[in-house]
């Protein structure tokens, strides 16, 4: 299995900084709702772009959005014209689909994401897609075999080039229960990655060395 990944999935640049500055994470995921909640829309994509590439950042991902085809893949190639840091978001609806199959043929960096079902993950994997983003918690909530469906879609990849990066990650427990079923790649929200980082008695135990007489000239 390859070096377990971590990215932050956030499009708040106060709370990104900390965790790229430090190389505690491979890079930024964000979608048009995680822009929104950080006060964003697509018109800063560019300008969040060169943020996080000076912040260090080796994948920035954005997503595609559009009604049809057309308006998908233009704006899917937008985003891939930002830079060499750059991998495109494209649901894995039907259209969107057909949109990561084109331009991974092409070798472009995609990630096909609200992946549900390990059927999705397999064509994903055929048609040579570089990522599916699998939901955990969302999958939870809807009744799924979560991390067990998340294994199987580690199978239905296998040796091919496609990663499962999974998403919708609550807790580092859930990080945690996926790295045990083979998922390499995971993105969460700053304070799940913090909480995955650090520990009270961590703290702890730091303070009682910092305290030690020993540390005296
Ligand atoms: C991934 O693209 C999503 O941001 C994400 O992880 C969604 O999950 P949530 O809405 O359950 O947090």
């Amino acid at each position: 299995m390859p070096a377990p990944r971590l990215y932050v999935d956030s499009a708040d640049v106060d709370a990104v900084s900390p965790l790229l500055s430090g190389s505690l994470v491979h890079g930024v995921t964000t979608n048009p709702t995680i822009l929104e909640r950080a006060g964003r829309t697509v018109a800063d994509i560019p300008e969040l772009y060169a943020r996080w590439a000076g912040e260090g950042a080796r994948e920035i991902f954005f997503q595609a959005w559009g009604d049809d085809e057309a308006a998908l893949e233009r704006r899917a190639r937008e985003i891939l014209a930002l830079g060499e840091l750059a991998v495109v978001k494209v649901p894995a609806t039907r259209v969107g689909f057909g949109v990561a199959a084109r331009l991974a043929r092409e070798g472009a960096p995609v990630l096909l994401t609200a992946v549900f079902t390990p059927a999705q993950a397999l064509a994903a994997a055929s048609c040579g897609i570089r990522y599916i983003a699998a939901y955990l918690g969302r999958m939870r909530d809807a009744g799924f075999d979560a991390v067990g469906d998340i294994a199987r879609m580690q199978a239905a990849c296998g040796d091919s080039a496609t990663e499962v990066l999974a998403a919708s990650l609550r807790t580092p427990d859930d990080i945690v229960a996926l790295a045990e079923a083979g998922v390499p790649t995971f993105t969460a929200a700053p304070d799940v990655l913090w909480a995955a980082i650090a520990h009270p008695a961590t703290d702890d135990a730091a303070a009682v060395f910092e305290a030690s007489p020993s540390l005296a000239s």
